[in-house]
């Protein structure tokens, strides 16, 4: 197959979770949920990041946005913001208690709210509510969880301000990013608000490894674009490489086989790829 003519929307990369790095084609950069290194000691969650990657190898954070405020989508934040002096875009509900635990300069916060859009340099972010997977527990099992950590309640927080988002580049390519639950995002992402490519967070928790690629591959079909990336699979890449790679190749198996031209990619974490759009020849 030739390429007539190829145009690049954006590069970008998987890190570890939903943490995403960026690169616009005007320079500006933006990372998702940072969480891609952790220190001896810091327990399950330390195995899960990608061997050997630390904050010297990310490139830029221009901005940093967080679905939600859990460990695994914050970890690293501190260590980013005081590096590239980011703009920490988040749902205003989270503001004072990231502040509180967090050294980021007061207007280096960017709070924003649910259905709305924003205009950055060189993207535009609609932000969409969003829901956790179900956890059980209250506020009062959280904060003991997490006993003595500074970070407990913005931790025990994380399972209710949870916010998606559809960037549009200058060029106009839409990548939609979801954590998490659904919670009307087919819905909300049809007709002229569809999005060319979206990211997305598998249908449960790691620990349900039932019906996974079917219940993934239905949810893609009703969604029905062009590319899926999952995300936030690290446990089943640590743990189960096989099985993770199995869900990809059932995935697009069940799309092709139900006529769907959307395709899975299975992104390798921390390998840059450029998203364009080409013309082939037929
Ligand atoms: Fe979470």
């Amino acid at each position: 197959m030739s390429c007539l003519v190829n145009s690049t929307a954006l590069k970008f990369r998987w890190i570890n979770g939903q943490c995403f790095e960026f690169k616009l084609n005007n320079g500006v950069t933006l990372l998702t949920d940072p969480w891609f290194h952790m220190e001896e000691g810091d327990g399950m969650l330390k195995e899960m990041c990608p061997p050997g990657f630390t904050l010297d190898d990310i490139e830029g954070a221009d901005y940093v946005f967080l679905n939600h405020t859990h460990g695994d989508h914050t970890a690293n934040l501190e260590e980013v913001v005081e590096k590239f002096h980011s703009t920490v875009i988040t749902h205003s509900g989270n503001v004072l208690e990231l502040m509180k635990v967090n050294n980021i300069p007061v207007t280096d916060m960017y709070p924003v709210d649910y259905e709305g859009t924003y205009y950055f340099d060189g993207f535009i972010l609609e932000t969409h509510h969003a829901t956790h997977h179900r956890q059980p527990g209250n506020l009062e099992k959280g904060l003991a969880r997490h006993a003595g950590d500074p970070k407990a309640l913005a931790n025990a927080m994380g399972g209710t301000f949870n916010m998606n988002f559809v960037l549009t580049t200058a060029q106009g390519m839409r990548i939609a990013f979801i954590g998490g639950n659904d919670d009307g995002m087919i819905e909300r992402l049809q007709g002229t608000n569809k999005p060319n490519i979206i990211i997305r967070n598998k249908m449960a928790s790691s620990k349900v490894k039932e019906g996974v690629a079917e219940n993934f591959a239905a949810w893609f079909m009703a969604a029905d674009t062009q590319i899926l990336v999952p995300m936030h699979y690290e446990t089943w890449l640590t743990k189960d490489p096989e099985f993770a790679a199995k869900m990809i190749t059932d995935m697009n198996r069940i799309m092709e086989e139900n006529g769907k031209v959307g395709r899975v990619a299975p992104m390798v974490r921390g390998k840059w790829y450029t998203l364009d759009l080409a013309i082939n020849e037929a």
